[in-house]
């Protein structure tokens, strides 16, 4: 006889609040665990015959079945998130095969050894204890980063660069080759500087696009000590609120949303002071609040995880604008969106 079975749906999606941060931890496990490479040359697989290939000796005899119970999640749907795992039932009806879905394409190492889950894998920690300070931040203003770990997030990143340049290159990959579909404002730049370019992966992408360009990608000394190797690129170590390598192009990705409004405007007149000759552009690419219209639900989870850890500084649209016109900049442009970034021209005539 079936059992009877009395379940509130209101009661479970709000248990779903609580609840949600087991997705990044699941994923970070089966990251860890190699789960998604498995799959990709495998599958489809059961989680018993994914423990025989996974990357270290397994103790745990019960260990099939919990990572059967962590595949569970990684293939059930959400409303807000796609799931990367498809299960078909076999028989018996508890046993599955898992395959990768389209979506798991992000989890899978790319050219450098890196995936955009390991972005994931990276913040998870810091971001759950920077939002545990969300309340204050509202009310009392400052960032949750700071109040957790007593620094400005700008000075981890800063510190954690060479750790975290591996990761920024996979999601630049993906990112650039979006944006160089949409975006052709370096077709009439000389000399581009990339300032905070960490070790170079941005301009690779788009001085492959465009021959005739030059790059200088400007960061600490010891990142770029570590600058990747291209024919036209050359690395600069060096503080860029200080002095900006000379050009007719500057690139700011991601950069701006790291700083203060008052740091930003110093950081934009060193530029100012760079561009010396040609087109004279800034080109900033980076995250900007979205609106409630124009806000998929990840686009409002990021901001928030955006106010936890940088404080209110996720800025929007109008306030990049405001910043270029501080700066001093003759026209300030929005030229398009890709994803959640936001694509400026700052002008000098
Ligand atoms: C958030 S990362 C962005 C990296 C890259 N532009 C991207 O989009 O992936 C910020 C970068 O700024 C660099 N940076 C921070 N402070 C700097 C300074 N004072 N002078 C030069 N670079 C700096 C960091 O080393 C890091 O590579």
């Amino acid at each position: 006889m079936a059992p009877i079975v009395s379940e509130n749906a209101e009661w479970f999606s709000v248990l779903g609040y609580t609840t949600i941060m087991a997705y990044p931890f699941a994923i970070q496990a089966a990251l860890k665990l190699n789960v998604f490479e498995i799959l990709h040359q495998h599958g489809p697989l059961s989680a018993q015959q994914i423990t025989h290939l996974l990357p270290r000796p397994v103790s745990n005899p019960r260990a099939p079945a919990l990572l059967d119970r962590l595949l569970h999640l990684l293939s059930s749907s959400s409303p807000a998130l796609p799931h990367p795992l498809l299960a078909a039932s076999l028989s018996p009806p508890s046993t599955f095969l898992y395959s990768l879905l389209p979506s798991a394409e992000y989890f899978l190492k790319d050219a450098h050894g890196v995936s955009v889950g390991e972005y994931l894998s990276n913040r998870s920690i810091e971001l759950v204890n920077s939002l545990r300070h969300l309340d204050s931040v509202i009310v009392d203003g400052g960032d949750g980063f700071h109040k957790e770990f007593g620094h400005k997030v700008s000075h981890h990143i800063a510190e954690h660069a060479d750790k975290l340049d591996g990761v920024m290159a996979s999601v630049t990959a993906m990112l650039m080759k979006q944006i160089l579909a949409v975006y052709d404002g370096f077709k009439d730049v000389g000399t581009l500087v990339d300032v905070g370019g960490s070790t170079g992966y941005t301009l690779i992408h788009i001085l492959d696009k465009y021959p005739h360009l030059q790059g200088i990608n400007l960061d600490q000394p010891h990142i770029a000590a570590k600058g990747l190797p291209h024919p036209r690129l050359k690395h600069v170590g060096g503080n860029m609120l200080e002095s900006i390598p000379a050009g007719d192009g500057v690139l700011l990705k991601c950069v701006l949303h790291d700083w203060e409004d008052d740091e930003c405007v110093t950081l934009l007149q060193t530029c100012k002071k760079a561009l010396t000759s040609g087109c004279r552009k800034v080109v900033v690419v980076d995250f900007y609040a979205p609106d409630l219209v124009d806000g998929a639900v990840p686009k409002h989870h990021f901001a928030i995880v955006m106010m936890g850890t940088h404080g209110g500084k996720l800025r929007t649209v109008e306030e990049y604008m405001s910043l270029g016109q501080a700066a001093g900049f003759t026209e300030v442009k929005w030229v398009c969106v890709v994803n959640e970034y936001a694509v400026l021209e700052f002008l000098l005539s």
